[in-house]
């Protein structure tokens, strides 16, 4: 009896339900290889709007899938697996934002992307990790900022801007568990390497770095670089691309391996189930996604 692969069956049931397939730069190789488009947050954003598909299959975590469902309304768009969160976006809980609006109504409030819809209903504008120094620029410079709800980033993009602003105190787990003595042991044991993390790590562990930059900016700057060998400072998904497309150069994790467990629950299986049953399409009130859509649009006009 003839069976057909995970991919195969992904494959024709994709083309029937007209669908197209998104996956964040950290989901596992295989699901990155079945999606037709793999990208940093920034870059699945601009696809989701651009998408002009009835199904979106989005493989990331949830505040990635409402996102896309924020920007792409009138397509379904179906999260594999809905369990798989941000832990960092949950340190931001919208009744707290809401608390600080009403405390401080003059204050701009930016939010990172890696926020739920209901706390980017909340704010002014959004960033992610690949235009936030440019989104903090374009703040005019007598307005206070609080950034939300990634501390590192934002003092991060603080010292890179020279802008004073409110730190929210969240962080990513998986960032935050690279420490500064890991990152100058690993460069002590390749000094002929260029290091680049990602701004979600602790400012001292930018310090050790040569570039922090957002995973799609780390894929450009791994095509671009001279340099042959490169120490990664960030998830160990986006490894996968990096080899793939830099088959001449070397690319060296960090240690411990960093690892984010919530992009890593999208698995092929879940892909095709997500296909084969319409599951689990992204429910969100029209008057939200109205809300939560103008930060968004407000930092893709900038
Ligand atoms: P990027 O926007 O750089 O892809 O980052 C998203 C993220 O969740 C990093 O932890
Ligand atoms: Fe969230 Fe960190 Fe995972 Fe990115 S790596 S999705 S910030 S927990």
């Amino acid at each position: 009896m003839k069976t057909t692969s995970f991919e195969d069956q992904i494959r024709e049931l994709k083309n029937q339900r007209n669908a197209v397939i998104l996956a964040h730069n950290y989901v596992e190789g295989p699901v990155q290889d079945i999606a037709d488009f793999v990208g940093d947050s920034l870059e699945l954003s601009i696809k989701a709007k651009n998408a002009e598909k009835p199904v979106i299959v989005f493989c990331g975590v949830s505040f990635m899938a409402e996102t896309a469902k924020i920007l792409s309304p009138q397509s379904i768009v179906l999260h594999p697996e809905p369990s798989a969160g941000c832990p960092m976006s949950d340190m931001a809980p919208a009744h707290a934002v809401r608390e600080y609006r009403e405390a401080y109504p003059d204050t701009v409030l930016v939010a990172y992307v890696n926020t739920t819809a209901a706390v980017k209903a909340e704010v002014d504008i959004c960033c992610t990790s690949a235009n936030a120094e440019k989104i903090i620029r374009s703040i005019p410079a007598d307005k206070k900022i609080m950034f939300l709800p990634d501390q590192n980033l934002g003092a991060n993009v603080m010292r890179l801007t020279g802008r004073k602003m409110e730190l929210w105190p969240g962080y990513c787990p998986t960032h935050n568990r690279i420490m500064p003595e890991a990152a100058k042991k690993i460069r002590a044991a390749h000094p002929d390497a260029v290091m680049i993390v990602h701004p979600e790590c602790l400012p001292a562990v930018v310090d050790i770095a040569d570039y922090a930059l957002s995973t799609g900016g780390m894929l450009r700057f791994a095509k671009e670089t001279e340099a042959r060998k490169i120490i990664i400072g960030t998830e160990h998904g986006i490894l996968h691309r990096l080899r793939n497309e830099n088959p001449g150069k070397e690319f060296i994790p960090m240690y411990p391996l960093p690892a984010c467990p919530n992009m890593k629950k999208i698995k092929l299986e879940s892909v095709l189930d997500a296909l084969e049953k319409m599951q689990y399409p992204v429910e969100l009130g029209v008057e939200l996604m109205d809300r939560a859509r103008l930060p968004i649009e407000r930092m893709l006009s900038i």
